[in-house]
């Protein structure tokens, strides 16, 4: 589940990939340490240009600090550029907690993790990720006003997997437009692999636009829960099963790595729209989907909508606000394949390209401090 591949550019080390990497660059790298709790955690802030860093909180047994410290780094960047294709005024920033949640997570340790948060003063704005939850954010909450992710009971927007769900579906329609002329799935077939949080709200969507919907999860309950409501969803064994299926859409919602070179090899939908981060396997994989004609929406721009539910929080949680702005990851999704058209480059590329014009262009229009004095 650690995403540990070094940044690109990198050489060894991940002193040296901090400081010298071509697309690193991070501000700030926190390590933090409570001994009394047991807590060791890692706050990477990638950049602040467009705002506070803005990035969940991972709980993970590590193999190792090194790997944590790595992980932090691959994540809080990649929040940097999803922040700002969601049109967010917010940086990306990631922390990591190294260790295994259902072991060392106690309520003291969370609320000695909030005071590093508090720390910042603002500079970093937590949430929840993979091996954090609701409860945890409202317990490292008390200790700092910069977590979100909070229950609805103590002021946040809850489960963020409703906005994510809804953002892939208007990432989708974007996708529908460009390769067939309309913005709906109606009469298409649309194969969702990992149907638990996200997957399952993304089906509702897609059964209400008129899409023939096709899942499976390694889990039999997720599927049963869903064939159960739709009888008309049907389900094969596994994701190389679902790829080989006749689709026009693939929609990988389960873990990161999904599109490897076998399963570009193997697709048979000629668009790929889906919630999971990390979806290219690795550099390349990008290319081989644009040659073999498959519309790549990129998982970062489409997947957005958790983020834009979270960051919402910050101003008093308004769901239909941000609703409307996860509406505009259809917009945006659209401007990317346009200007992947333009530039002769996939989408993926494209989509890195205007976040980078982004915080490019928020840098420039901050004055420099010695320019003041
Ligand atoms: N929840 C959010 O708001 C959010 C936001 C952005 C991105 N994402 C990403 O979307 C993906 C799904 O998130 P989620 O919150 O729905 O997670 P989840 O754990 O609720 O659901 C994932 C589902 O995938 C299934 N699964 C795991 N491995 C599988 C495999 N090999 N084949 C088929 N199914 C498999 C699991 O059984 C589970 O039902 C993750 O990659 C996550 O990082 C989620």
């Amino acid at each position: 589940m650690a995403d540990v591949r070094p940044l690109p550019g990198a050489a060894d080390g991940v002193l040296h990939s901090l400081f010298t990497s071509d697309q690193g660059g991070h501000e700030q790298v926190v390590l933090c340490q409570d001994r009394e709790t047991g807590l060791k955690a890692v706050i990477a802030l990638h950049s602040t240009a467009l705002g506070p860093a803005l990035g969940g909180t991972r709980f993970y047994p590590y193999a190792s600090e090194e790997e944590a410290v790595q992980d932090a780094l691959n994540l809080s960047r990649g929040m940097s550029y999803k922040n700002a294709m969601a049109g967010l005024e917010h940086g990306g920033g990631k922390a990591v907690i190294i260790g295994d949640p259902e072991q060392i997570k106690t309520e003291q340790l969370l609320l000695a993790y909030g005071r590093f948060v508090a720390s910042l003063g603002g500079r970093y704005v937590t949430a929840c990720d993979v091996g954090t939850y609701v409860q945890d954010m409202d317990v490292v909450a008390r200790t700092n006003r910069w977590t979100t992710g909070r229950s609805p009971e103590n002021g946040g927007c809850g489960d963020s997997s409703v906005l994510t769900a809804f953002g892939v579906f208007q990432g989708m329609r974007a996708a529908a437009q460009t390769q067939w002329g309309e913005p709906t799935l109606r009469g298409r077939r649309v194969g969702i692999a990992g149907v638990g949080k996200v997957g399952h709200h993304l089906v509702e969507h897609l059964i209400t636009d008129g899409a023939e919907v096709v899942v499976t999860d390694v889990r039999a309950d997720a599927v049963a829960r869903i064939t159960a409501r739709h009888p008309q969803v049907t389900a094969v064994a596994d994701a190389d099963a679902l790829v080989r299926t006749p689709l026009d859409v693939y929609a990988p919602c389960a873990l990161g790595g999904a599109l490897d070179d076998a399963t570009v090899a193997a697709l048979t939908a000629t668009v790929v729209c889906g919630a999971a981060n990390n979806q290219l396997a690795h550099p390349g994989v990008e290319k081989d989907l644009a040659d073999r004609g498959i519309l790549y929406a990129p998982d970062y721009v489409v997947n957005a909508g958790g983020v834009i539910q979270v960051a919402d929080e910050l101003h008093g949680f308004d769901f239909d606000r941000a609703k409307a702005k996860a509406t505009m990851i259809f917009d945006t999704t659209l401007a990317i394949f346009d200007r992947a058209q333009a530039d002769g480059i996939p989408p993926a590329a494209a989509a890195d390209r205007l976040a980078e014009q982004r915080m490019a262009e928020a840098r420039a229009s901050v004055p420099r401090q010695a320019e003041h004095r």
